[in-house]
């Protein structure tokens, strides 16, 4: 098996020091960094947007892995693409009838293109998308917030979208991930796990990624 990309959530982490929040994840053992853009419809927060990618594509090579949490995907592509995302992952939510003309748009920008699914979605929806995608995001709480409980039967979809997928597609897991439930995943195919609070929240980012490994 390979090995799991961990992709701390920087939600959870000191907005005021991003640099070294995300320098100090990378020496802790982070390939990727996720960031979390919200727009206050498709879910109740606001948070992070293009002009912060771009300032922290100048500090980092960590691979930007981008989780876009907002209506009209389509018009943020280009400016999150040209801003120095490399994973940009929309909901199937928000376009349910233009995953394939959103996919193609991040990857005419040479991105890896990512859709997710919230709780209430049956991955059955989205299998005929799983050879068109690079990465399949199945969310185990409601996007909005960092810091809420795991819900198991969210990664139950895990073993249904992987005996249905490309090898090569990642799949990543996203919410309450924590040192048990890293296990869970990762034993039902997941390949990616994000984790927020778990990591930022610790005293020992180092010790917090290689317990999720
Ligand atoms: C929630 C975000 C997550 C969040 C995870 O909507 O998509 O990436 O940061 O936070 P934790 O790991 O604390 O559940
Ligand atoms: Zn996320």
């Amino acid at each position: 098996m390979n090995r799991i990309i961990i992709s701390p959530s920087i939600l959870s982490a000191d907005f005021a020091n991003l640099e070294r929040e995300i320098k100090l994840a990378e020496e802790a053992g982070a390939a990727w960094i996720h960031i979390d853009v919200m727009d206050g419809h498709f879910v109740p927060n606001i948070t992070i947007g293009v002009p912060v990618v771009k300032s922290l594509r100048k500090v980092t090579d960590l691979v930007l892995d981008t989780h876009l949490m907002i209506e009209n995907p389509e018009k943020y592509i280009e400016p999150f693409a040209l801003a120095g995302s490399d994973i940009i992952t929309f909901h199937y939510e928000a376009a349910p009838d233009r995953v394939l003309e959103t996919a193609g748009l991040i990857k005419s920008f040479g991105k890896k293109a990512g859709l997710s699914i919230k709780p209430k979605t049956e991955p059955e929806e989205i299998l005929p998308y799983l050879d068109k995608i690079d990465l399949l995001l199945v969310m185990t709480v409601e996007p909005g917030f960092g810091g809420q409980e795991f819900m198991h039967d969210c990664a139950m979809k895990i073993p249904v979208i992987r005996a249905n997928a490309p090898e090569s597609l990642i799949i990543q897991v996203d919410g309450g991930i924590n040192n048990l439930t890293a296990k869970i995943c990762t034993s039902l195919g997941a390949d990616s796990l994000v984790a927020g609070s778990y990591i930022y929240k610790s005293s020992d980012y180092k010790k917090a990624i290689e317990s999720l490994l």
